[in-house]
């Protein structure tokens, strides 16, 4: 009989020994000798995550398995699952038995409508699993991480709850732009907080991006004073700011990519060569001075004005990813592109 309950700090060293098994690390995210003490931290580290466990009739711990509540407010729909099974436990439902114990906390508890995960596109036990519980690849992620010493693919899948409306409002009206005007191009500074939390509550700006209404300064700071690595722009003309670019690079096994987390124009300066400007300055760091083989971005899909600046730079469309993003009163598709070197 397998028992499913919530993990406790105890079982931290069955779930640190499982985690060091090499087909465990080989389809998930881990380097090889994790220590107790950073598998103890992750744990500690709380945050909207639950996390369970099953045990056989011993008690032993046989499986562990997470499911994290997305941060970003208008993803708050959106849950993300991890899960591991023992070598010496597998066939015999314990991956089952978990995913069904977070399908119904998702479902009936947390009233999320998008569950998503991550699977390498070798990993023949995962996949087969995950689309009996009724996961369907969205996208096929190319060289998303090192697996046994090569860039290996991964597929994204996601399960939604029937019945969700879908936002097709067309965007808000674009003022006419500006006579073209020069802007120069330099990185993000603390004191740029509030032209740029202005700029990010601009109507325009909201419906291409994560944004909510009323965003204060406070919430910005990851932009305007960002942790070590990554790499910011901000374009400048007649010394207002225009625009900014924000670059995440990837960590662990993923340290060839990075992630195109903003890419944002104000609502009065469209169409003046910026958003181009800010990107191939972006793109010129990733390749030429971060050696990164991988850039990645996701996009909301109707947002065709950037996603035509994006193939212009060579980005490919690796998948639509439904119901991602909560808009204007409903859900709607977001898009995941990436250009490889
Ligand atoms: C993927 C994993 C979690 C499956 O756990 P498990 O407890 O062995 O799975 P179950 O016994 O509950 O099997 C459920 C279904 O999964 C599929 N499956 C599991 N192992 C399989 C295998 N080796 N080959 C093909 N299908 C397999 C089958 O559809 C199976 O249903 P069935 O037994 O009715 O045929 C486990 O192999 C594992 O931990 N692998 C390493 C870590 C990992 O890949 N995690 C997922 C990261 S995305």
């Amino acid at each position: 009989m397998i028992t499913i309950r919530a993990t406790a700090a105890a079982d931290m060293p069955a779930i640190n020994r499982i985690y060091n098994q090499a087909s465990v690390r080989r389809f998930t995210l881990g380097l090889p000798f994790v220590s107790l003490g950073s598998s103890m931290q992750f744990f500690k580290s709380g945050g909207p995550r639950t996390s369970l466990v099953a045990c056989g009739p011993d008690g032993a711990v046989l499986g562990e398995a997470s499911l994290t509540r997305c941060e970003a407010a208008r993803r708050a729909h959106v849950g993300s699952l991890g899960l591991m099974v023992a070598e010496e436990a597998r066939r015999r439902g314990v991956g089952r038995a978990l995913l069904n114990a977070l399908l119904d906390l998702a479902d009936n508890w947390l009233n999320l409508h998008r569950l998503e995960l991550g699977v390498f596109a070798n990993n023949v036990a995962a996949i087969p699993l995950y689309e009996a519980m009724g996961f369907a690849s969205e996208a096929r992620l190319r060289h998303y991480a090192m697996q046994d010493g090569v860039l290996a693919d991964c597929h994204l899948m996601a399960r939604l709850r029937p019945g969700l409306a879908v936002d097709d409002s067309a965007p808000p009206p674009r003022p006419s732009p500006a006579p073209r005007q020069a802007f120069t191009l330099r990185a993000i500074e603390p004191e740029d907080g509030p032209a740029l939390t202005a700029m990010m509550n601009l109507p325009g700006v909201r419906h291409g991006t994560l944004a909510t209404p009323f965003l204060t300064e406070e919430s910005r700071k990851h932009l305007t004073e960002p942790e070590a690595g990554i790499q910011t722009i901000a374009a400048v003309a007649q010394d207002k700011l225009v625009g900014v670019a924000v670059l995440k690079p990837g960590k662990g096994r993923r340290l060839h990519s990075a992630y195109l987390s903003a890419l944002i124009v104000h609502d009065e300066w469209h169409g003046q060569g910026i958003g181009r400007a800010l990107l191939a300055a972006m793109l010129e760091t990733a390749d030429n001075w971060l050696g990164l083989s991988r850039v990645s971005l996701a996009a909301l899909a109707d947002n065709h004005h950037a996603i035509r600046l994006y193939e212009s730079f060579g980005f490919e469309m690796e998948g639509r990813l439904r119901a991602d993003v909560f808009r204007n009163g409903a859900y709607v598709d977001g898009v995941t592109m990436a250009r490889l070197l």
